[in-house]
Parts: structure tokens; C-alpha cells; sequence
């Protein structure tokens, strides 16, 4: 249960007149939620600290958890941000999936190297993901977006800019919802960003060629901060100054006025539509990429922020996908949050933020949901774990299914979408839809109903208004969703040695400073399940008889992919000493830095080890106590 709630609406100061420019003047569907939900305020959660990384009075944050949540924290403690990107999803109707890559196993280098000669390696080596979803409905999407900004608002500095990152999917109706949160006189630019499809699919509709997205700029007030970018002068227009005065110097006349070319300093003032900046489309193999679905370049980010924002100011993206924001802020010397609900983002962010050299606290929102690694792949484990949970012959689309009870009948189950934030929380604006829409639309021989719930308001006070209402004679049992995914997460198992580290002198193998732990065996029932289903999957549609299943050694090392140890505290805050990431090629980033080296199957540390930590592929990580 959230712990309290926080007023969107900034606190009205006393004897200010203010107007309630937050009175919606567009009804979309399911709006009357939406009132109930801001008049309540943001759900505010605890928030726990799970790393420090670098220097330990750092206000850099890498928070997981919902935009909204993110925003009631901010907010409850008076932060309050300077510069706002934002790519929300685009209701774009596609889901989006990770490639996960098996590594390297460093026990049995040889063979895999034996095997990638003969074998597709790509085949061999990788398997798919969800990561997060994007099919909305407009409707939803517009409320659960109108929520989001006004979140967000609340939290802005009073000459804060936000930059607003859409498509032609759903941008215009965003800009409309912009308008009526940040006023129209607020709306600075729609900036069209080419991002140059020169070739592929795209290009070959009979139709334009669809190149283009929108990112629409507004402030909080005229006081912003703008500073002017130019842009070097293209060759053609410098070659327009082909005169020459007497003293050498070059010029051209335009509308009867002479300029000449060394008085060109400062190059092209930037203007509002965005053709040098080159997407993933046209450098698919940038080094850049972090193999993050929706990944933005730097370059991108790195025009906003130096216009917008000034060093040391704070930079936020609530929305933040590969980090690239933070990323780009840190390097121009700006203070960052970056705000993600996927276990993905978050962990790439950070290794990313190490890279770079970053300083920033790792938090998480306790917001009584175990995600698992995303609400998209909660939800299909969800569905799977629930007892006697039928759905192949859903009642209607309210209901999850039903389950067979040997004296009652069928028995609908309604389960939150945990994908729909708005219907994680039950309160009495939900229970009201459930008594007064959801179950009279049932069949007459339903005796008993089963709500899960992840927040509630209060039980007590949901039974009660159960109760009082009156309006059904059905059994309406309530359960929490919470014990269903306490089941789902499984640790992994791990077996390693902790030893002194040693170093060969002559001949000899000699005690030196420094310990080195080695991995010995690493199982993931969580990954295995994935294979196992990815296998099944591909064999059923392997039509030509030519897949090769995935196969995973006895000791299992090819499914990790970052290890690190604490050497400071056997508890609490993790404080990473020494670490190790094993790329999709199988070379390592030793602390942050890449080498052209294969993981030997083990990590090393100055101090001795207190904890160790495993991150498999799919993202899950499990800690041990070193003793
Ligand atoms: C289009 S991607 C952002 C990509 C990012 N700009 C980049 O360059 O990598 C959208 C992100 O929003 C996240 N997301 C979706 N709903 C969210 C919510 N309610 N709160 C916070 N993050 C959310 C998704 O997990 C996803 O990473």
C-alpha cells in the first residue's frame, strides 16, 4: 500500500490567487477515473537504496519504478528538476523484445569455438525476450499519459523546459494534452528530427517514405533557459562567398547588403528541423549501442541538454530506456535522474554509468510489486501461477478467466493489468466499476467472483463499501496478488571457491595480495525455462528439420553476464569493489573498461570478498554471503 499520497497541483501559497488550469477540458473515455485518481494525488512509495556507485554524497539517481511514483518521491522531497526528456512509449502497437545472448563458457572455450565454425552463431547463441510492451488503446493511453505529465509539472523547476519525444502515432493528441498542461503560450518548438530512412521496408511503401519523428518543446515559463546552438556552414553556402575586396577578404551580397565570410563565427543558428543527427537506422554498428530496442543517439540528446540546461543543473528523463539521458548529462557535466520500470534499463543504465564514470545511487520503488524482470513478462508468469486458472474460454474481456469449483460452478477471476498502472490499485473508484459493470454483465448462475488485487486502499474499508453497497448477492472473495509472485522468483544456485590470489614465479605458483573467487557451477531454473521454451517454440516451427537447439552446459557459466563483489559491507546498500561484465561476444568489461580479453571463469578483488553477486543474462541477480 502506498505509503501516502502527494497532490499533483502545487501547494497554493497563502493569499495567491490560483487557477485551476488542471480542470480538463477533453473527456476521453474513462475519464471520471482519471479525476478520482488525481484528486487522490501520486502514490507515494518507499524508496530503498540498492547501490551507491562512486562518490557516496552523489544526488545523481537511477530509479526503477513508475514515472508516477518517481515524480511523488521527487516531489515529497522538494526536488525539483531543470530540464525534462521524455520518449514514453509510443502506443505504437508493437511489443518490444531484448535478444539474450548465451556467453562464452570459459570451461568449454574450445568447443563453442569449434561449434560457431559450423554453426550459425546467432542461432546458437540467442533467444528473445519481451521487455516492455506498447499497444494501448488511445483512450488509456491518453489518460495514462495525461498523469505522467501532470506528474511531472509537478516536479518541474519554475524555468524548467521539457522536451516531449513522439511519433506520428499518437503525437498530435499528446500536443493538445501539452498544451492544456503547460498552457499554449508555454509551447516552444515542434521539432521534426529526419531520421533518414535510406533504405529497408520502409522504403518501400507506395507511399512517402515515413522518416521523420516529432519532439514537442514547451516551458514552464519565458523564463527558460535557451542557449543558441549553431551548426557549421554547409560547403554550398560557403562557396556562395566567391568575391574578394581589395585587402582579400571574401564576400557575397544578398539583398543589397555585403557580408563577408571571416564575420561568420558562430556557424548556423540551429533551426527546428533536425537532419544531421543520424539514427540507429544509418549505424546499426555504432559502438554506441547498448542493444536496447528504442536506443537514441547521444548526439540527440546532447543538442537538448546543452540548450536547454546549463552545468550542474538537474536533467531528468522518467522514461529512460538505455540511460542515454543520463549518459549525456553526466558527460556535460549536469546532474541526472533517469526513471525506468524494466530490470533491463535499469542494469544497462548502470553499466553504462560506470563506463562513463559516473557517480549516482541506484533506488528502487517499493511499491509491493516483485516485477520480475518487466510487467510484461509478470503478467504471462502471473497468469500461469494462479490455481486452476482457466482462459481458453474467457467470460468476457473483463475477466482473466475462471476458475472450476466442484460446489459453485465457474468462478470469474479479475486479475490487474500490471502493464495498465492505473489498474494496480483497488479502491473504491474500482470496486464501484467491478459491482456495478463488471458483475452484473455475467451470467445468472455466478455465485462467488475473485478479485486480485496488487495495492488496495485498505481491505477493510473495500469490504465494507462492499458491504454497504448492497447491490449484489455474490461471494466476492479478495486476494493479493503479491503471494501468487513471491512464487515466482526463483534464486539462482551458484558454486565457487574464495581463495588467496596467486601468481606463477618460476615455475612455482606463489601467494600474492588480493583475492580471486572462482565460479564453478551456475544454475538458472528462470533462463533454463526460457530455453527450454525458446526450443520448444522453434521446433515446432522448424520446417526444413535445420534448428539446432539450445543447449546448455553442466556448469552452466554461459548464463551469466556480470559478477561483482563487495568487499566494503556484508549487507544492506551494495557497493560494487571489483566487477565484471561478459559482452554478447564473450569479451569483458573489467570495472567499467572494455578489453579484448574472454572471461577466465572468474573475478578478482584487492580486499577480501564479503558478498558476491550474479547477474544471468535474462537480467536476474542473485547475492551470496562470502564467509
Ligand atoms: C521508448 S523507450 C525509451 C528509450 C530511451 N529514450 C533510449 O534512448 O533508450 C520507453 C521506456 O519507457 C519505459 N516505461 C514504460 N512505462 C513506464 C512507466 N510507467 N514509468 C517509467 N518507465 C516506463 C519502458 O520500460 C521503456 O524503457
Amino acid at each position: 500500500m502506498a505509503v501516502k499520497y502527494i497532490p499533483f497541483f502545487p501547494e497554493p501559497i497563502e493569499g495567491q490567487a490560483i487557477l485551476d488550469n488542471f480542470s480538463r477540458t477533453l473527456r476521453y473515455k474513462g475519464n471520471t477515473d482519471v479525476k478520482g485518481r488525481l484528486q487522490r494525488g501520486m502514490p507515494y512509495y518507499e524508496l530503498e537504496t540498492v547501490e551507491t556507485v562512486g562518490k557516496q554524497d552523489t544526488e545523481n539517481m537511477v530509479i526503477r519504478g513508475e514515472c508516477l511514483s518517481a515524480c511523488a518521491y521527487l516531489k515529497d522531497n522538494g526536488i525539483k528538476v531543470d530540464l525534462v526528456y521524455i520518449d514514453p512509449p509510443f502506443a505504437s502497437g508493437a511489443d518490444y523484445a531484448k535478444k539474450v545472448y548465451i556467453r562464452r563458457n570459459p570451461k568449454i572455450v574450445e568447443e563453442i569455438a569449434k561449434a560457431e565454425e559450423e554453426l550459425d552463431i546467432d542461432e546458437l547463441k540467442a533467444f528473445e525476450e519481451k521487455m516492455y510492451g506498447d499497444v494501448w488503446d488511445k483512450e488509456k493511453y491518453l489518460n495514462w499519459m495525461y498523469e505522467n505529465l501532470i506528474a511531472i509539472k509537478s516536479v518541474m523547476s519554475d524555468t524548467a523546459s521539457i522536451y516531449i519525444h513522439l511519433d506520428h502515432h499518437i503525437g498530435h493528441y499528446v500536443k493538445i494534452l501539452m498544451d492544456e498542461i503547460f498552457g499554449e503560450d508555454n509551447f516552444q518548438r515542434e521539432i521534426i528530427w529526419d531520421i533518414q530512412v535510406l533504405s529497408g521496408f520502409k522504403t518501400l511503401a507506395p507511399n512517402w517514405v515515413r522518416g521523420h519523428d516529432v519532439i514537442y518543446y514547451y516551458s514552464n515559463s519565458d523564463d527558460r533557459i535557451f542557449n543558441k546552438i549553431f551548426l557549421p556552414h554547409t560547403e554550398k553556402y560557403l562557396q556562395m562567398f566567391n568575391r574578394e575586396d581589395a585587402n582579400g577578404r571574401k564576400y557575397m551580397v544578398a539583398h543589397g547588403q555585403t557580408r563577408y565570410l571571416d564575420e561568420l563565427k558562430d556557424g548556423k543558428p540551429c533551426g527546428d528541423v533536425w537532419n544531421d543527427i543520424m539514427s540507429f537506422q544509418q549505424q546499426p554498428t555504432s559502438a554506441e549501442k547498448v542493444d536496447y530496442a528504442t536506443q537514441k543517439p547521444e548526439t540527440l540528446l546532447e543538442r537538448i541538454i546543452k540548450a536547454s540546461s546549463n552545468e550542474e543543473m538537474l536533467v531528468a528523463d522518467f522514461f529512460g530506456g538505455s540511460g542515454v539521458t543520463a549518459k549525456v548529462a553526466n558527460d556535460l557535466g549536469r546532474k541526472f535522474i533517469h526513471c525506468d520500470i524494466g530490470i533491463n534499463s535499469i542494469q544497462t543504465t548502470r553499466d553504462r554509468l560506470v563506463s562513463a564514470g559516473a557517480s549516482f545511487k541506484v533506488m528502487e520503488i517499493k511499491d509491493g510489486v516483485q516485477l520480475y524482470r518487466n510487467p510484461v513478462q509478470t503478467m504471462e508468469k502471473i497468469k500461469s501461477l494462479i490455481p486452476g486458472l482457466k482462459n481458453e474460454d474467457k467470460v468476457n474481456e473483463f475477466w482473466e478467466g475462471y476458475i472450476s469449483d466442484s460446489k459453485l460452478g465457474k468462478v470469474p477471476v479479475y486479475v490487474p493489468n500490471l502493464m495498465d498502472s492505473s489498474s494496480k490499485l483497488l479502491d473504491e473508484v474500482m470496486m464501484n466499476r467491478i459491482l456495478h459493470e463488471a458483475i452484473p454483465d455475467l451470467p445468472n448462475d455466478i455465485k462467488k467472483v475473485i478479485i486480485y488485487y496488487i495495492d488496495i486502499t485498505s481491505k477493510e474499508e473495500i469490504e465494507k463499501f462492499i458491504s454497504d453497497d448492497k447491490s449484489t448477492l455474490m461471494e466476492i472473495e479478495l486476494r493479493d496478488l503479491k503471494d501468487v509472485l513471491d512464487d515466482v522468483v526463483i534464486e539462482d544456485y551458484a558454486e565457487f571457491e574464495c581463495k588467496k590470489a596467486t601468481q606463477e614465479l618460476m615455475g612455482q605458483k606463489v601467494e600474492t595480495d588480493g583475492f580471486v573467487i572462482e565460479i564453478n557451477k551456475f544454475i538458472s531454473d528462470r533462463v533454463t525455462q526460457k530455453i527450454d521454451d525458446y526450443n520448444k517454440k522453434a521446433l515446432v516451427n522448424d520446417k526444413k528439420g535445420t534448428f539446432k537447439p539450445i543447449e546448455i552446459s553442466q556448469d552452466g557459466l554461459e548464463l551469466i553476464e556480470f559478477l561483482s563483489v563487495d568487499c566494503s559491507a556484508a549487507e544492506g546498500e551494495w557497493h560494487s569493489d571489483s566487477e565484471i561484465k561478459i559482452d554478447k561476444n564473450g569479451y569483458v568489461i573489467v570495472n567499467g573498461q572494455k578489453t579484448k580479453s574472454f572471461w577466465n571463469g572468474t573475478i578478482n578483488s584487492e580486499k577480501k570478498p564479503l558478498r558476491l553477486k550474479i547477474r544471468n543474462i535474462c537480467g536476474d541477480e542473485t547475492e551470496w554471503k562470502i564467509e
